[in-house]
């Protein structure tokens, strides 16, 4: 089969395609034919020792993706042979990633893709929709699963909404029946959230966006999904309600945060910190669940259209594919492992 591997850390030069042995499917294990790989900013910060020091001589990168199972390990059961299915977490603590003809992921890992889902939306959910779960699930007073009326009466603001986890947070939002604004910074990424289901966006550049999110939500925002907290949290305390949750999946920026104690205690704020691989099995069974059903509603499209322009490569260009990344594409950065 045809992978892309990597055998050092460094830019996307290291990346080769090579061909290799067909993986075999351990006990639990099942094997995935790949149409699409999907590419999220962890891969090459993974890839270029930026996130940790890599933990196999060989590594095949990407943890999202969508295929078909060709084969299924011992104690899998097997009329799973042939399942349309979406995969999360693929190169997880494994060599195996899905930027490769076929990958091997434990059975849990790959979650069937509804027939009316394609294979570029089950490659573009992984790591965004499974962290917008977790932001959406962590608030002291709100649900720890989410279903059409969870969050019914809660106001959501997706900071970046036009960003590919934004774009999930404000997906699952609208779908869990909360009021959604997000903040973008200019109004091509203003139609975008929109685009997403947004109900109200603010630009966080210009003019007074926390008392514009006032003006929307007098009451305050109940969850904050937080994509660069040095930079907001001074505007995600002026706008959070008492008991509201900032879960907060990056620092995008960089800019050190300093936090006003005194305002975070007098409103019982929650920060919460986030990250897929230590949230724990239990929280991303649930969030696997919960983003099926939402797929299985037609709630998580893709593409320009649905706020999610699409970008893609062919296998053999994996290297510019993480290139597009690293440099901020905007939308959803795809490989197609066929052509
Ligand atoms: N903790 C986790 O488990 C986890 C999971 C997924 C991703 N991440 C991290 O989360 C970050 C985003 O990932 P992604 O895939 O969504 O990337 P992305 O598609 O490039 O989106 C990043 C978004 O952040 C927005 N942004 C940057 N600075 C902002 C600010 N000060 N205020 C509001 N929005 C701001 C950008 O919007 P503008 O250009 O409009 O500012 C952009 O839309 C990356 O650092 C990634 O490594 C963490």
């Amino acid at each position: 089969m045809k992978a892309i591997v990597y055998r050092e850390n460094g830019g996307p030069d290291v990346l080769r395609l090579v061909d290799r042995d067909l993986p075999v499917p351990g006990p639990g294990e099942v094997r995935v034919r790949v149409a699409v790989s999907g590419v999220n900013p962890t891969d090459w910060q993974a890839r270029s020792g930026l996130a940790h020091a890599k933990q196999f001589p060989e590594v095949t990168p990407h943890l999202d993706g969508a295929g078909v199972i060709d084969a299924v390990g011992e104690g899998v059961d097997r009329s799973r042979v042939g399942e349309r299915v979406w995969l999360f977490m693929a190169a997880a603590g494994r060599p195996t990633g899905t930027a490769a003809e076929f990958t091997v992921v434990p059975a849990e890992r790959a979650v069937p893709l509804p027939d009316e889902a394609g294979f570029d939306a089950g490659a573009a959910l992984g790591v965004p929709a499974l962290t917008a779960h977790r932001a959406l699930t962590v608030a002291e007073d709100g649900p720890r699963r989410l279903r059409p009326g969870a969050l019914d009466g809660a106001v959501v603001l997706a900071a970046g909404g036009a960003g590919a986890v934004g774009h999930a947070v404000i997906q699952l939002a609208l779908w869990a029946g909360a009021t959604v604004i997000s903040t973008v910074s200019g109004p091509e990424k203003a139609r975008l959230a929109t685009a997403a289901g947004a109900h109200h966006v603010v630009d966080y550049r210009e003019g007074d966006p926390a008392a514009e999110i006032r003006g929307i939500a007098p009451d305050g925002v109940d969850i904050v999904a937080e994509v660069a907290l040095g930079a907001n949290i001074a505007l995600d305390l002026a706008v959070l309600r008492a008991r509201g949750t900032i879960a907060t999946y990056a620092n995008d920026g960089g800019k050190p945060v300093e936090l006003d104690v005194l305002r975070s205690m007098v409103l019982n704020a929650r920060l919460q910190f986030l990250v897929l691989y230590t949230a724990g099995p239990q929280a991303r069974t649930a969030a696997a669940e919960d983003v099926a059903a939402a797929l299985r509603d037609g709630a998580l499209p893709v593409g320009a259209e649905h706020g999610l322009p699409l970008t893609r490569f062919p296998l053999h260009r994996t290297a510019d594919a993480h290139r597009a990344v690293e440099s901020g594409t905007v939308g959803k950065v795809l490989v197609d492992i066929t052509s």
